[in-house]
């Protein structure tokens, strides 16, 4: 049996910009939970023996604390939250920035701590959806294979409910997201701009994992009003289903680093997708809570 992996009451609590690089801080350095000191100090506190007396099962008290009986020895990890360890960051450091080593992994977690260096993905295809600058061929035309295959069925899907997405932008070098920072600062001020674009090799856009949709209701624009048309909505609640997700949600801010961007889905696959629907997580909480294996 496996022991539960839980999220540290310490990273629940983080807030604030700054810590957006805090939540990914270790996670690769440790398999190992820590909830044995908490548990060690419930049995010392004498809580299990005051709730016999009260006649009360121990698994009843522990039960109204949000815990099962069982985490004081050992629990299953559900399945969904067991994680093969190649998809799991690699990481060596160089000049003080973390470089992901594996950044080929569809679940390469790209963001302000952990960047891709120069990295040009291998299999970059144009898939066959609109886009808003029609046929030209751009760079931002094209995503890993994998991802454009689920891109595909998705706007096919999307198209079957009467809805029409347009692409707006999908893998960006280094070099094209260094003259899109630059120019954003320029525009809009340093300290707005980082929260809008990512720095060059910083982007998940640079994975060829990551596209930005909009849609003619919202004048092809990516922007927060997208939340509101019907393809905005259909994708926030859909996309899961072929393996993407929205990236930058709103209130999570402080997680991801980035302002909202309902625009803005990433491909996972299909099963990390649904759990981080599911639990309402980013990219960041899913691996606070995924168990390596
Ligand atoms: N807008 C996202 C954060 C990017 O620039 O990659
Ligand atoms: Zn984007």
């Amino acid at each position: 049996m496996k022991k539960l992996f839980l999220v540290p009451a310490a990273v629940l609590l983080l807030s604030g910009c700054q810590q957006a690089e805090e939540w990914t801080k270790d996670l690769f350095s440790s398999d190992e939970p820590a909830p044995q000191e908490q548990e060690n100090e419930m049995e010392d506190s004498g809580q299990i023996d005051e709730a016999q007396e009260n006649g009360e099962s121990a698994a009843d008290e522990i039960e109204e604390n949000g815990e099962s009986a069982d985490q004081n020895e050992e629990e299953v990890v559900p399945p969904a939250l067991q994680l093969e360890s190649q998809f799991f960051n690699e990481v060596k450091t160089v000049e003080g920035k973390k470089v992901i080593t594996n950044p080929a992994n569809t679940l390469a977690l790209v963001n302000k701590e952990f960047g891709l260096s120069d990295y040009k993905p291998s299999d970059l295809v144009r898939p066959d959806v609109p886009f808003v600058f029609g046929s030209q061929d751009l760079e931002k035309a094209y995503i890993r294979k994998e991802a454009a295959k689920a891109l595909e069925e998705m706007f096919a899907a999307a198209q079957k409910d009467g809805l029409y997405l347009t692409a707006i932008s999908g893998y960006r070098s280094y070099q094209y997201q260094d003259m899109l920072l630059k120019r954003e600062i320029k525009q809009f001020g340093e300290e707005k701009a980082v929260k809008a674009v990512a720095p060059p090799g910083n982007s998940e856009h640079q994975s060829g994992l990551a596209m930005d949709i909009s849609s003619k209701s919202n004048d092809f624009q990516v922007s927060i009003p997208f939340e509101e048309t019907p393809e905005g909505k259909w994708l926030k609640e859909n996309s899961y289903k072929f393996g993407f997700v929205l990236r930058y949600p709103k209130g999570k801010e402080d997680i991801t680093g980035y302002q909202y961007e309902p625009w803005h889905f990433r491909y996972v696959g299909k099963e990390p997708a649904k759990v981080i629907f599911e639990n309402d997580w980013t990219l960041e909480e899913y691996f606070a809570n995924v168990k390596k294996i």
